[in-house]
Parts: C-alpha cells; structure tokens; sequence
C-alpha cells in the first residue's frame, strides 16, 4: 500500500460508471490511496476515465481536467485503429502540466493503467507532455498455471513442484474458506500484468477431476475474486473425465457420447461461471489419458474440447509436452527431444480457431539451459503460446537464488529464422518468438508459466523467489523490458523503506544468478544429473539407464548427445536455417549448448579456448565459490531488510553454498573419474 502514496496525494478524479467488477476493483484502489495518504496535500492530481463516460462528462463548462480526458477519449475513439489497438486491455497516459491523465475503453485497460500509475508512482515523465502515450499489452494472454491438488496427500503432494507450502486455496480436498490471501494475490497478479490463471495441476487425478462439475461452485468462488482483479479462470480437465467423472466407458473424442457429456459439462460450468476461460490439457504424456489410446491424433482431442467451449467462448490450452517416458535407453535413436515436433507439425492447421498450443520453451524438459524448442517456428497455421517454469524445480527449488528473467529474455528475443541484417536479411523472417506466440488480434498465443506461490508467508518460499514471479508478469506485458530494471522495480515495491542498499545487494545477488546456479550444475547444455523423483541436488548418472530419456551418454572418452543430422538423431533438422546448420556443425554450434546437440571428447576445445574438461573443472569451482559471496553480500542489509526476511535468506543461502558445493564435488569427481585428465590445479576429489 506504500506505493499508492503518491498517487493518494495527487488526489485522483474516476470517471467510470457502471457496476462492472473490475471498475469496482478500480473504485477500491482510488479510495485505498486516498486513504493512504489521507492528510497531505492534492497537487498535480491525476484523472482516470472510460473513454465513454470521460465524453459523457466533458460538456462545454467542463474543467479543463475533463476536458482533456474527453480529448483522449475524443482520439481515442477517432484516431484509427486506436480503439481497437487498446481493445479490452490496453490504456492511453498523457501528462499536461504536471496533471495526469489516463483513458482506456474497457474496465481492465483501466485497472492496468491504475497500476501503470502506481508502478511510476505517477511519474510519467519518461512520456512526453501532451503526447498520447498508448499502452498495450503485447500478449494478449499472460497466464500462470498452478500445479495445485487438492490436499496434500494428494500424489505429488499439496503443489506438484511447488517449494512454498501448500496451495493458497485448496485443503482437505475442497476450496479454503478463508479466501483472504487468495484476493491478496490477485491484486499482486494483476499489478505484475497477469490476466488468466489456471487453478489446478495438469495432472489431474480423480478428486481434482470433478472440479469440473461437482466442484465448480466452488471454483465460482476462487473466480469472483480472480475477475475483480481482471484475471479469468481456468481449470486443468481429465481427457479420460467422461470416464473418471461421468460415467461413460469410452473418452473417444470422436464418439457422440463423450461429445455429449463435454457439452453438457461445459453448459453447467458457464452457467455458473459465465466469463470462464477455459482448460488446460496434458494428454498422453507421462502416464496421462489421451486421444492415442482411441488412434485419434491430439488434433481431435482439442477440438473435441473447443467446439465444446466454442459456443460459450472459451479456450482450450493444449499441452504439447507429449513424449515416450517409457523408453529404452539401450536404443540410441529415441530422442526425447525430437517428440513435441514429430507429434503435432503433421497437424497443422487442425486445430479449430479456440484451441492454442502450449508449447514448452526447450524440446525436453524446463532445464537451465535448451535450445528453444523449434515447434515453436514450425506451426504457421496454429495458435502457440509458449509455457515457462516460474517454479524453480530445475532451477534450485527456491533454496537456490536463480533470477530466471534473463533466460526468459533469451527465449523471447531469440529469432527463429536467424538473426536480423544477416546475408539474406530480405528474405529473413524477422519474428523473434515473442513475436511467434504474440499471434495475432484474432487469434492470439499467449505466455504461459507454472507458478512459484503458495501458501508461505512469502508466498514463495524463497523471499528472493518473488522477482521471478514478478519479472514474468511483466514480460507478459512488455517482452522488451530490462530483467535488471525489472529488479528494481521489484525491489522498490517490496523492500519500500529499505532504499539503495537493498536494490545494490539484490542486484549483486540476483543479476547473475542464473549463469551461477548453470555454472556449479549441468555443464554445456547436458541438463538434467538430477536426483530422479524430486530433482534436487546432483546424481550424474541418476537418471542415465532410466526410461525417461535424458541421458548424457558419459564413457571414458567423452560426453553428449549427437542430435545431429550427419550422425544423431537428427534432431538438428527440425530447426528452420540457420539453426540447423548452426546447431549442426561443432564450429558454430554455442559453447552453452554444446552438449546438447554433440557427444564430444572431454578434451574437445570450446569457442572459450578451453577443454571440456577443464570448463567443467573451472566453472564449478568457480560457481560454488560465487555462492559463498552471495552469501556474504546478503551480510549488507542485516537491519535494513525486516529480520524474518534476513533471516529466510540467509538460511537458503546456507543451503546454497552447501548444495552447490556438493554439485561442485559430485560433477567435477566423476569428470575426473571418466575421464583420468586432471584438474591441472589438483581441484577435484580423487
Ligand atoms: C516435469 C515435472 C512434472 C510435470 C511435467 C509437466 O516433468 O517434473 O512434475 O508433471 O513436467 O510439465 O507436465
């Protein structure tokens, strides 16, 4: 509430009838900072309107305040193009002598331009005066999907990969009624920028499945909250439900029954939740029912769903994180990796308008580091969002400090068909992936990412987990955004009093820590070395003659895969050019990700000048020893953080530099141990 001060002492006119939830959300915010900073003078006030209701009220003897909002709306409405640019979501700032004003033509560009003004603190001075300054959302969807169960003792637990305590709105298998912190997140969700949430895990076992029906009373009450915040409700769905939750026999998408009962479902589900987004879906992917069970493809799964969706205007998010996890690892030829784009390119442009494919960032599993996965420049007649991981199983599970804005940065900017201004730059194709899943105003993808919250008392666990949450809901919003700025701002907001010696420590702590968590685990791209089931702290080998298909092929010479067209598995090939030949040839193909697509002799030398080997060696003490001054920095702000936060950090920095130390250890003893080439320095255990 701090940051609604300066906006409180401003005094801000709302100029917006009507009984409309988010407009109420509006109203609540106005009247919260007025009473904020109850007591100070009005200067430079600042005026928030509908277009429509800003032209109703600026009649000739108007305040020149209104006047100017009725000019905006004025615009708003005849600039072309403009109305439609903003749409529902989108918001125009303009600064006239010190006053401020904002109109939008939709309830929610109003809320998101009500917290545009408190994110600056109303200092808009970055827009020039008396231009109108438009804002919207790049995405038109920006969702987090929660893996949360009903209970914890639900398999997986309360969270499935969730490392900040038990759902913030399920226990004892039904809907908490004390719902208090649930609307305080909302409120937090929709200042980050996010407009949709999907309640429950994408493995949904029999308790969760009747959400759909029996439960969706009490779903209504998780989405009351959620649309006064501007946020829509979706709910994770059971292929098999008209089995586990009706009582058919069959869940044959192209049988008239089923279609029946998700006909009916969805009737019921609308009816009670009108505005309802719509569904997730993981379908025949590691042991979860699907359209393969009846020889139909994923392409009928989906629109078995949407055209059951269609008429109430509700989509449906159609994972495609579908691969063999039961696979040999005596046959080199699976490639795990390879999947997702064997899978769904053959059905392109079979999916109905309302069905979006969520795609994960790499081609296996939400590592430190993937290549992106190149389903994503490989479906031009189909709707694509992109799925990150907010929750950090793969990233140090909230004991580790990993800032994952500049991966996801990595991800968003990069260009599928090569970078701009290359030889061919005419005929390049010069989308970067925000702009793939970005799609179009008709038919948008979206950002998708699995949440990080849960019911700790700072909501994620690890306090310093926050910025992530944070930095993604902004990306939704703005993909250009600065993950060092966004810093800040999630410093400023969370830390109010604490001023620069925060922002300078969280800066020393976070803006590299993702290269230093990538430095002590899996080297070169290799993933995975995880301790299989819970995926925390190294095991090399650990999941290397398992049947889920994340192998490093280590032996006495060398390591990696050869996912290469000349040798491999071909993998290379599903990538447009310049990639596939990039990727192909050792010559070019990253250092970061050399591992990924080649087996190579430890003694391989890199782009950097150095062998693998001694990369390995170097990077790993290096990163653990990073750790340690991590540790030692966060010493700063003893007194100036509030202690229970001090306290939290500094006990997962322990875990930290304990853990990474092991990950050190473990990865740099068995590379010795492979390989029999010593750390020059004689750092390694024998
Ligand atoms: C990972 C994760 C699982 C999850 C799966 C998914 O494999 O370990 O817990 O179910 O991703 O995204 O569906």
């Amino acid at each position: 509430d701090e940051a609604l001060r300066p906006l409180g002492t401003r005094g801000v006119r709302l100029l917006a009838t009507g009984d409309d939830p988010v407009l109420t959300t509006v109203r609540a915010e106005v009247a919260r900072a007025a009473q904020v900073a109850r007591g100070t003078t009005t200067s430079a006030p600042v005026t928030l309107a509908l277009a429509a209701d800003a032209l109703a009220a600026a009649g000739p003897g108007a305040a020149p305040r209104l006047r100017t909002a009725a000019e905006h709306a004025i615009a708003l409405a005849e600039r072309p193009g403009l109305a439609g640019t903003l749409g529902a979501q989108g918001f125009v700032v303009t600064r006239d002598e010190g006053a401020l004003v904002v109109v939008a033509a939709q309830p929610r560009g109003l809320l998101a331009g009500w917290h545009h003004l408190v994110r600056t603190g109303g200092d808009t001075s970055g827009e020039a005066a008396g231009d109108l300054a438009v804002h919207v959302p790049a995405q038109a969807v920006r969702m987090l999907d929660h893996w949360d169960n009903l209970a914890a003792d639900s398999p997986m637990g309360p969270v499935e990969r969730g490392y900040a305590g038990a759902s913030l709105w399920f226990a004892d298998g039904r809907v908490r009624d004390d719902l208090t912190r649930v609307e305080h997140y909302a409120r937090l969700l929709a200042h980050t920028g996010i407009n949709a949430v999907c309640l429950n895990n994408v493995n949904v076992h029999a308790r969760e499945s009747a959400l759909l029906t029996t439960g969706i009373d009490q779903v209504a009450r998780l989405a009351t909250i959620f649309r006064a915040a501007g946020i829509s409700t979706y709910l994770a769905v059971d292929f098999a439900a008209p089995i586990t939750s009706g009582a058919l026999d069959t869940s044959d998408p192209l049988d008239d029954d089923v279609r029946a009962w998700w006909e009916r479902a969805f009737a019921d589900v609308y009816a009670t939740i009108p505005d309802f987004g719509g569904v997730v879906v993981k379908a025949d992917s590691e042991g979860r029912p699907g359209p393969f069970a009846y020889g139909r493809t994923h392409a009928d799964g989906a629109n078995l769903l949407g055209r059951a969706l269609a008429p109430h205007g509700g989509t449906v998010f159609w994972r495609a994180f579908v691969y063999d996890h039961r696979q040999d690892w005596r046959d080199r030829g699976t490639d795990r990796a390879r999947a997702a784009y064997d899978h769904f390119t053959p059905l392109d442009g079979q999916f109905d308008d309302n069905a979006v494919l969520q795609v994960k960032l790499g081609p296996v599993d939400f590592q430190v580091r993937e290549p992106l996965s190149p389903l994503l420049a490989a479906m031009p007649h189909t709707r694509l969002a992109m799925e990150l991981q907010v929750t950090q199983e793969y990233t140090g599970q909230q004991q580790h400090v990993c800032y994952l804005a500049p991966l996801w940065r990595e991800a968003l900017d990069f260009r599928p068909w090569g970078p701009v201004g290359g030889a061919d730059a005419a005929e390049t194709d010069a989308r970067t992936v925000a702009d793939v899943v970005r799609g179009t105003d008709a038919l948008p993808g979206g950002l998708v990412a699995v949440a990080n919250v849960g019911d700790d008392p700072f909501w994620t666990g690890h306090p310093l987990a926050q910025a992530n949450l944070y930095a993604y809901g902004r990306l939704t919003w703005d993909p250009t955004l600065d993950p060092s700025d966004l810093l800040d701002e999630w410093a400023a907001r969370t830390f109010p009093q604490a001023g620069p010696a925060v922002a300078r420590t969280v800066h020393a702590l976070l803006d590299d820590s993702w290269h230093v968590y990538e430095s002590y685990t899996a080297p070169l791209g290799i993933g995975f070395m995880v301790r299989p089931g819970h995926h925390y702290g190294p095991d090399v080998d650990g999941y290397e003659y398992t049947p889920w298909g994340t192998y490093h092929f280590a032996d006495r010479d060398g390591i990696g895969v050869d996912r290469t067209r000349a040798t491999g598995t071909g993998f290379t090939g599903q990538y447009p050019a310049p990639w596939r030949d990039v990727y192909e040839s050792l010559e070019t193909c990253p250092d970061e990700l050399l591992l990924f697509f080649h087996h190579v002799p430890y003694t391989h030398v890199l782009h950097s000048g150095s062998t693998v080997v001694q990369h390995v060696y170097d990077t790993h003490v290096e990163g653990a020893a990073a750790t340690q001054r991590m540790r030692d920095t966060w010493r700063d702000v003893r007194g100036v953080v509030p202690d229970e936060v001090f306290d939290r950090v500094a006990a997962r920095l322990d875990e930290q530099v304990r853990s990474a130390a092991e990950w050190r250890d473990q990865i740099n003893t068995y590379f010795w141990r492979k390989s029999g080439i010593p750390d020059p320095q004689n750092r390694v255990i024998p």
